[in-house]
């Protein structure tokens, strides 16, 4: 049985100590220089040992200073995203390598580059430049310091909104489902062995189709030609999965998810599952996966437990469950290359689009608010913050 310790969800315990996460606010890369005025920002800091959405709170902190491999970026949006909510309970705790403010992308302008950072890497990105990046920690906040090779640029097709809406999805969706390795990394239409083979006769099932992971990952699906199963929550939810190109949606309410895709692929299953459930769906998602099918979870969105990501002795199916959030600097700079070469011009084309939902993104001393929306379940797409 091969192991691979990528998730940790359920692993971290509460520290139960507050001087503990007020040691981490000041932690080395948020400190300020010691000399010259100190820099400051307002960033959301999570309150306490942490809890529900009321322990969010606006503080003024250290600005971060980038490394050499790292610029500044001045936040205008960030993406609100699941491991979010549990790294603010406590179970996701931050670790030395990353900013322990909440927040895992962003868009924004480059304001500033690390010290003594490589001519090559100067010459990729001006100062003022507009990017999105996904990012270790940090985007709740006016300053995120981001390295070098985690940022994309703004497609032309789009805005520095709609483009915080795509890092996380773009990065967790291609490399889970397009990238035939870890980290060989090709796409489908290159790489006949990947997970998903480009075509009509491959199949995917997305578990929350209309999430902001969901959203993205049936447009890119169906891009690449997949014939795309979705479930999710509510007939409204379903409706906009099917805008957005999916060929069958399942109501998990009033429809056993399994019973329909075995029924609609005449007993065969699909191809992958795209699952954030985890051991909840573990079972069924495995009876309605095709011989040789991988079951992919991408971070459970209840408080699960599932293990590590491994692969069943038989060859029937293999089973992932994996975090990009987890992965290293060098992991994350390599996916984002490869967005950029495959996903981007998906987006530059109109192919790939944010999903418009009409919800204003939310002002930072809101983001409570903007937490209890994710956990109530009251949206579609993503859901944004704005300083
Ligand atoms: N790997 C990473 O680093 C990474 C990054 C971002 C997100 N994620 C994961 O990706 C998933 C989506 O995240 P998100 O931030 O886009 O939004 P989210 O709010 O976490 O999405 C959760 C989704 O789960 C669905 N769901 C809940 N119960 C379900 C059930 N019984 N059956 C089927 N679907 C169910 C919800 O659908 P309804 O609303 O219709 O109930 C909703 O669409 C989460 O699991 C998250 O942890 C992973």
């Amino acid at each position: 049985m091969k192991m691979h310790k990528n998730l940790q969800l359920g692993g971290g315990s509460k520290r139960g100590k507050e001087s503990k996460r007020n040691e981490r606010v000041h932690s080395k890369t948020e400190s300020p220089t010691s000399s010259g005025p100190k820099k400051v920002m307002q960033a959301v800091v999570v309150r306490g040992e942490g809890g529900g959405p009321e322990t969010l709170q606006v503080q003024t902190v250290p600005r971060p200073i980038p490394k050499q491999d790292e610029v500044l970026v001045k936040v205008d949006y960030a993406g609100v995203n699941r491991p979010d909510i549990h790294q603010r309970e406590d179970m996701l705790p931050p670790d030395d390598r990353r900013s322990h403010y909440l927040g895992l992308e962003c868009s924004g302008s480059i304001t500033e580059f690390g010290v003594g950072m490589s001519n090559e890497d100067k010459k990729a990105w001006k100062l003022g430049d507009k990017v999105c990046a996904i990012t270790n920690g940090g985007s709740y906040a006016e300053y995120v310091a981001v390295p070098v090779g985690h940022l994309l640029p703004i497609p032309s097709s789009t805005n520095l909104q709609d483009a915080a809406t795509f890092p996380q999805a773009a990065c967790t969706v291609s490399s889970e489902l397009f990238m035939k390795e870890r980290l060989s990394l090709r796409m489908v239409s290159e790489e006949p062995g990947s997970r998903l083979s480009s075509g009509e006769n491959q199949t995917l099932l997305i578990h929350g189709g209309s999430s902001g992971i969901g959203t993205f990952a049936i447009q890119m699906a169906k891009h690449q030609g997949v014939t795309v199963y979705v479930t999710a929550g509510s007939d409204e939810k379903l409706k906009v999965c099917e805008k957005l190109g999916a060929d069958f949606c399942i109501n998990y309410h009033k429809e056993e998810f399994e019973k329909e895709v075995l029924k609609k692929t005449a007993g065969k299953g699909v191809n992958v599952i795209l699952d954030c459930l985890g051991d909840k769906y573990f079972l069924r998602n495995i009876s309605c996966l095709s011989s040789g099918g991988w079951l992919v979870t991408i971070g459970p969105t209840c408080n699960t437990s599932v293990q590590d990501s491994y692969t069943f002795p038989s060859e029937r199916h293999q089973v992932e469950a994996c975090s990009l959030r987890n992965r290293t600097s060098e992991d994350k700079a390599e996916i984002v290359e490869e967005v950029k070469k495959h996903v981007w011009p998906a987006i530059e084309a109109g192919k790939v689009k944010a999903y418009e939902n009409n919800i204003k993104p939310y002002p930072f001393k809101h983001a409570a608010d903007a937490h209890k929306r994710m956990e109530n379940g009251n949206f579609i797409g993503k859901i944004l913050l704005s300083p």
